[in-house]
């Protein structure tokens, strides 16, 4: 439970590369999603297996498969559909239920305007992705929409964290572990994160 940076050499080499402003937008994108394959490894080391006989070139053998209902990946929009193929990649029958929020410019404070969730979504694993913790209301919101809909067990992806977004995630939902290639250093008075990588969506949508 809470928050971990996951280490592997080739994450922080691919996270090198995501940072730099030159990055073009193909390879920003192919980063972000070789990372994210990297974080769901990581992310789904505790699913449970279950003993499963197949038929093999020797006859019957016994291997193993995943128990139960697969995964709900849950995009928050846009800059998660970034990370949409890396989990993908890995879990090829997951769920994706999109979520989208905007800002309330007088609270601050992330408001739902679109929601697409599956009717068993209270049965699997919600995965939520979006690259960047900033002040981690958009994922608080996103934990209480799947909570409401009866979701216990809640992971979370990123690329890069900042330690506002962990601690304000640490207080309202401390039973959802994140996954961060990173932890930066502060969030900025616009709320980006330092050194971070700009604005995510822009960089993976090639929009300015
Ligand atoms: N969203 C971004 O895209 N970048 C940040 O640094 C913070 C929030």
């Amino acid at each position: 439970m809470g928050f971990q940076v996951v280490d592997h050499p080739l994450i922080k080499h691919k996270l090198g590369l995501l940072r730099r402003v030159d990055t073009s937008i193909s390879h920003f994108r192919q980063l972000t999603q070789e990372i994210t394959i990297l974080l769901t490894y990581e992310a789904t080391r505790d699913l449970i297996l279950e003993p499963r006989s197949v038929m093999t070139w020797q006859g019957k053998a016994q291997a193993e498969r995943i128990s139960g209902k697969k995964i709900s990946v849950v995009p928050i929009l846009r800059a998660g559909l970034g990370m949409l193929d890396g989990v993908l990649a890995l879990i090829p029958s997951a769920r994706v239920n999109v979520v989208g929020l905007y800002r309330n410019e007088e609270t601050l404070y992330p408001v739902e305007y679109y929601k697409k969730f599956n009717n068993d979504i209270q049965i699997r694993d919600a995965l939520i992705i979006d690259p960047m913790l900033a002040t981690g209301h958009s994922m608080a919101k996103v934990c209480e929409m799947l909570a409401e809909e009866g979701c216990s067990n809640i992971k979370a992806l990123c690329m890069v964290a900042a330690p506002e977004g962990v601690q304000y995630m640490d207080e309202h939902f401390p039973g959802v572990t994140i996954y961060a290639a990173a932890l930066d250093d502060h969030l900025n008075e616009d709320g980006y994160i330092i050194p971070g990588l700009g604005d995510a969506g822009d960089r993976i949508f090639g929009t300015k």
